[in-house]
Protein backbone atom coordinates (compact mmCIF):
# COMPACT_ATOMS: atom_id res chain seq x y z
CA UNK A 1 0.00 0.00 0.00
CA UNK A 2 1.11 3.49 -1.01
CA UNK A 3 2.30 5.39 1.92
CA UNK A 4 0.26 8.55 0.43
CA UNK A 5 -3.01 8.38 -0.67
CA UNK A 6 -4.04 11.67 -2.69
CA UNK A 7 -7.07 13.55 -0.71
CA UNK A 8 -9.05 16.58 -0.78
CA UNK A 9 -7.14 18.01 1.88
CA UNK A 10 -4.13 18.37 -0.05
CA UNK A 11 -6.12 19.34 -3.06
CA UNK A 12 -6.02 23.03 -4.04
CA UNK A 13 -9.29 22.92 -6.36
CA UNK A 14 -6.43 24.58 -9.23
CA UNK A 15 -6.44 21.39 -12.12
CA UNK A 16 -2.47 22.19 -13.14
CA UNK A 17 -1.49 22.91 -9.59
CA UNK A 18 -2.77 19.51 -7.97
CA UNK A 19 -1.71 17.71 -10.88
CA UNK A 20 1.73 19.03 -9.87
CA UNK A 21 0.98 18.27 -6.13
CA UNK A 22 0.01 14.90 -6.96
CA UNK A 23 3.52 14.22 -8.66
CA UNK A 24 5.31 15.00 -5.39
CA UNK A 25 3.35 12.69 -4.03
CA UNK A 26 4.04 9.84 -6.31
CA UNK A 27 7.94 10.71 -5.38
CA UNK A 28 7.51 10.55 -1.46
CA UNK A 29 5.10 6.96 -2.12
CA UNK A 30 8.12 5.64 -4.65
CA UNK A 31 10.61 6.87 -2.16
CA UNK A 32 8.62 4.65 0.92
CA UNK A 33 9.12 1.71 -1.98
CA UNK A 34 12.13 1.97 -2.62
CA UNK A 35 13.14 2.62 1.56
CA UNK A 36 10.68 -0.96 2.05
CA UNK A 37 12.77 -2.95 -0.38
CA UNK A 38 16.18 -1.76 1.06
CA UNK A 39 17.06 0.17 -2.35
CA UNK A 40 16.42 3.78 -1.64
CA UNK A 41 20.49 4.33 -1.59
CA UNK A 42 20.33 3.46 -5.65
CA UNK A 43 16.83 5.92 -6.43
CA UNK A 44 18.10 8.67 -3.90
CA UNK A 45 20.19 10.71 -6.32
CA UNK A 46 17.70 10.10 -9.25
CA UNK A 47 15.19 11.58 -7.17
CA UNK A 48 17.32 14.56 -6.02
CA UNK A 49 17.59 15.21 -9.82
CA UNK A 50 13.73 15.05 -10.24
CA UNK A 51 13.47 16.99 -7.32
CA UNK A 52 15.41 20.01 -8.84
CA UNK A 53 13.19 19.93 -12.03
CA UNK A 54 10.51 19.79 -10.05
CA UNK A 55 10.78 22.51 -7.65
CA UNK A 56 11.48 24.35 -10.61
CA UNK A 57 8.56 24.38 -12.81
CA UNK A 58 6.10 23.53 -9.97
CA UNK A 59 6.89 26.51 -7.99
CA UNK A 60 7.57 28.57 -11.50
CA UNK A 61 3.56 27.87 -11.96
CA UNK A 62 2.33 28.73 -8.71
CA UNK A 63 4.26 32.21 -8.31
CA UNK A 64 3.39 33.43 -12.14
CA UNK A 65 -0.51 32.69 -10.75
CA UNK A 66 0.50 34.71 -7.74
CA UNK A 67 1.78 37.57 -9.77
CA UNK A 68 -0.52 37.31 -12.25
CA UNK A 69 -3.88 38.06 -9.65
CA UNK A 70 -1.91 39.95 -7.44
CA UNK A 71 -2.02 37.50 -4.48
CA UNK A 72 -0.83 39.85 -1.16
CA UNK A 73 0.55 36.50 0.13
CA UNK A 74 3.62 36.10 -2.85
CA UNK A 75 6.31 37.09 -0.73
CA UNK A 76 6.13 34.78 2.10
CA UNK A 77 5.23 32.30 -0.09
CA UNK A 78 8.32 32.88 -2.05
CA UNK A 79 10.40 32.56 1.01
CA UNK A 80 9.65 29.14 1.44
CA UNK A 81 9.88 28.35 -2.22
CA UNK A 82 13.51 29.44 -1.64
CA UNK A 83 13.97 27.27 1.47
CA UNK A 84 12.89 24.29 -0.25
CA UNK A 85 15.15 24.70 -3.38
CA UNK A 86 17.83 25.60 -1.19
CA UNK A 87 17.60 22.31 0.86
CA UNK A 88 17.09 20.66 -2.87
CA UNK A 89 20.86 22.25 -3.37
CA UNK A 90 22.52 21.16 -0.54
CA UNK A 91 21.27 17.43 -0.95
CA UNK A 92 22.86 17.86 -4.63
CA UNK A 93 26.19 19.19 -3.50
CA UNK A 94 26.47 16.71 -0.89
CA UNK A 95 25.83 14.06 -3.62
CA UNK A 96 28.83 15.83 -6.23
CA UNK A 97 30.94 15.45 -3.54
CA UNK A 98 30.52 12.29 -3.12
CA UNK A 99 28.97 11.97 0.50
CA UNK A 100 25.45 10.28 1.10
CA UNK A 101 22.34 11.84 1.51
CA UNK A 102 20.47 9.53 4.08
CA UNK A 103 16.66 8.81 1.99
CA UNK A 104 15.23 8.97 5.38
CA UNK A 105 16.02 12.76 5.92
CA UNK A 106 14.43 12.92 2.02
CA UNK A 107 11.44 11.26 3.44
CA UNK A 108 11.32 13.31 6.44
CA UNK A 109 11.96 16.47 4.58
CA UNK A 110 9.40 16.13 1.82
CA UNK A 111 6.71 14.77 4.66
CA UNK A 112 7.20 17.94 6.76
CA UNK A 113 6.78 19.98 3.05
CA UNK A 114 3.49 18.32 2.43
CA UNK A 115 2.07 18.66 6.07
CA UNK A 116 3.74 22.69 6.21
CA UNK A 117 3.31 23.81 2.93
CA UNK A 118 0.79 22.06 0.99
CA UNK A 119 -1.66 21.47 3.39
CA UNK A 120 -1.17 24.90 5.35
CA UNK A 121 0.83 28.00 3.20
CA UNK A 122 -0.76 26.55 -0.50
CA UNK A 123 -4.26 26.73 0.67
CA UNK A 124 -3.84 30.29 1.47
CA UNK A 125 -3.75 31.47 -2.47
CA UNK A 126 -6.42 28.53 -3.17
CA UNK A 127 -9.53 30.33 -2.29
CA UNK A 128 -7.56 33.69 -3.61
CA UNK A 129 -7.33 32.72 -7.10
CA UNK A 130 -10.11 30.78 -7.17
CA UNK A 131 -12.12 33.84 -6.21
CA UNK A 132 -10.56 35.41 -9.79
CA UNK A 133 -11.57 32.18 -11.61
CA UNK A 134 -8.60 30.37 -11.47
CA UNK A 135 -9.50 26.80 -12.28
FE1 LIG B 1 3.70 26.70 -2.86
Amino acid sequence: MALLEWNEKLATGITEIDAQHKRLVAMVNSLHEAMKIGKSRDMVAGLIGELKDYARSHFDTEEKLMERYKFPGLDPHRVEHNRFIEKILDYDLNLQEGASVPPMDVMLFLKNWLGSHILGTDQLYAPFLKEKGVR
